[in-house]
């Protein structure tokens, strides 16, 4: 049977509240029909506000508290002309859009991007465009932007009636460049070579952005390159990666350990990056796109609007367990998309639905601050009672399989059990997020904790839980709450050893917050 051990003298780093950020791109309903409509659309003329952002669709993200907001892509921007979506609507070009086979109105652009971050209380990240956009582009966006001198293109922002500048900090150095889908893909050595220029270049004329190198998932020798080269000019190397396989629970549960794998990976090229160059700075991990994703859902030329059951927002809760563990290098992320594409919020012209994968996202964004500890799952020794506490079947990558069988199992990262924890600053609240990825079986999981020698714990603690007799259970318009967070109060049982017990049900997610005196 697994434990639980916390120490709270094992601490990793504080959690950095943008790992729960959010990204929306021009695709599908994520813009138009998600967050923003034509304010003069009547169907209920009272969810849109004058500038037409959708009040209800904000207020779901506010609940999610969501901190920062990569913009205008995704595959979208390595073709998108910035200068076509500011000024006066009427005259913006409607223009053909070659990522997701669409028409690109431009109602939605940079200044509009920029008030809607204002109204959510996120910061805007946004990622250039290294596809068909020259260098000279960027560095106009960026004028547009953060200056404040009088140039041309800080004036016509003030002339579209912005005096102050944006103060936009967080720039990415193109999407995804590494893929045969992206318009202008290169090679890790082409990239890697444009991109400090690039860099160089966008410093001069604002040298207090941050940069974001473009990444892959971390496993790949892209990774290695692009760090290699541009280590001494960015402040974060990008990781993407989609997991999922709708219906078949094991696999899709069992997924999101790759992403592991691929920030540990990338942490040590990190490294290796910094001890080559002989620098000591701060370079961390961006991790700008993630989600689930069903490689046989609907395609991304269709909206890529994927329904997501029960097992889904367990792998979400499995994925924000990975970055609150590797807190120390995991400085953002962002749930790839906020609305209506792979998301966990639906709308329809008169109104909106919350996904299954947006309970534990609201559950993290709201309780999972503070530090992060070094939080133990114990193993038992013994081969044969394995399957209690390990999944050894097939995987998606199949990496993780191939790890499984291969590593000790202190570290295998196969097992049904998956948790962080984090001590709350002021220092009154352990929380523990705890997964139970079977399907079946329930555990009884002893809470070991080390709470040295100040304070003591109260035995009665909040239990919040994801959970739904039917796995494959999803939301939708007919039932919106069919999968959604049970809180309640209880006192926790102890076992014979006097150690207290958290009874995680089968396929379930549970946050517990327990209080210290
Ligand atoms: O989020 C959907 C797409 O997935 C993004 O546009 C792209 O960057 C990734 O391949």
């Amino acid at each position: 049977m697994p434990a639980i051990h916390v120490d709270l003298a094992r601490t990793i780093a504080p959690v950095d509240p943008r790992i729960y950020g959010g990204f929306t791109e021009h695709m599908g309903r994520c813009i138009y029909g998600g967050i923003y409509d034509d304010p003069d659309n009547k169907a209920r003329p009272e969810l849109l506000d004058e500038r037409g952002f959708r009040k209800d669709v904000l207020e779901a993200l506010k609940e999610l508290r969501v901190p920062v907001v990569r913009y205008p892509g995704g595959n979208f921007v390595s073709a998108y002309r910035w200068q076509d979506g500011i000024g006066p609507k009427h005259l913006r070009p409607r223009r053909p859009e070659l990522a997701w086979l669409n028409e690109e109105s431009n109602q939605f652009g940079t200044d509009e991007f920029i008030e809607w971050c204002r109204e959510l209380g996120a910061e805007p990240f946004i990622c250039l465009n290294m596809g068909t956009g020259t260098l000279q582009d960027a560095l106009a966006w960026l004028e547009y932007c953060n200056s404040s001198a009088n140039t041309y293109y800080a004036n016509l922002r003030r002339q579209n009636g912005h005096s102050e500048p944006y103060g936009v900090k967080y720039w990415a150095l193109g999407n995804e460049m590494w893929g045969p889908w992206q318009i202008g893909q290169m090679s890790a050595e082409d990239y890697a070579k444009t991109a400090f220029q690039w860099a160089k270049a966008l410093r001069l004329l604002d040298p207090s952005i941050k940069l974001v190198s473009c990444g892959n998932n971390g496993v790949t020798d892209w990774d290695r390159v692009v760090l290699r080269t541009l280590a001494p000019v960015v402040d974060y190397h990008s990781l993407h990666r989609y997991t999922g396989r709708k219906g078949v629970h094991d696999i899709n549960v069992m997924g999101p350990p790759a992403a592991e794998k691929g920030i540990e990976i990338t942490k040590s090229l990190i490294d290796l990056a910094l001890i080559e160059h002989g620098l000591s700075k701060e370079l961390t991990i961006c991790f700008d796109e993630w989600n689930m994703w069903d490689p046989n859902g609907i395609p991304g030329e269709e909206g890529q609007e994927q329904p997501y059951d029960l097992s889904d927002a367990l792998a979400v809760a499995s994925w924000l367990n990975i970055f609150v563990r590797n807190a120390d290098i995991v400085k953002m992320a962002n749930i790839a998309q906020s609305v209506n594409v792979l998301s966990p919020i639906i709308t329809s012209p008169s109104g909106l639905y919350k996904q299954t994968i947006y309970h534990p996202l609201k559950l993290f964004a709201t309780f999972m601050h503070g530090t992060s500890l070094d939080v133990f799952v114990s193993s038992l020794a013994s081969k044969a009672d394995d399957d209690e506490e390990f999944y050894t079947g097939e995987t998606d990558p199949a990496f993780i399989a191939h790890l499984a069988k291969h590593t000790p199992p202190s570290k295998r990262p196969s097992r049904w059990i998956d948790v962080s924890a984090v001590l709350t600053t002021d220092e009154r609240e352990l929380r523990i997020a705890v997964v139970n990825k079977h399907a079946e079986r329930g555990y009884r999981i002893p809470l070991k904790l080390s709470l040295g020698s100040g304070p003591r714990l109260k035995r009665e603690v909040t239990i919040h839980e994801v959970w739904h007799e039917d796995l494959s259970a999803g939301n939708d318009w007919e039932t919106p709450e069919r999968v959604r967070v049970r809180t309640r109060r209880e006192a926790l049982d102890q076992n014979e050893e006097g150690v207290l017990v958290l009874e995680a049900r089968e396929h379930s997610f549970v946050l517990l917050v327990l209080e210290l005196e």
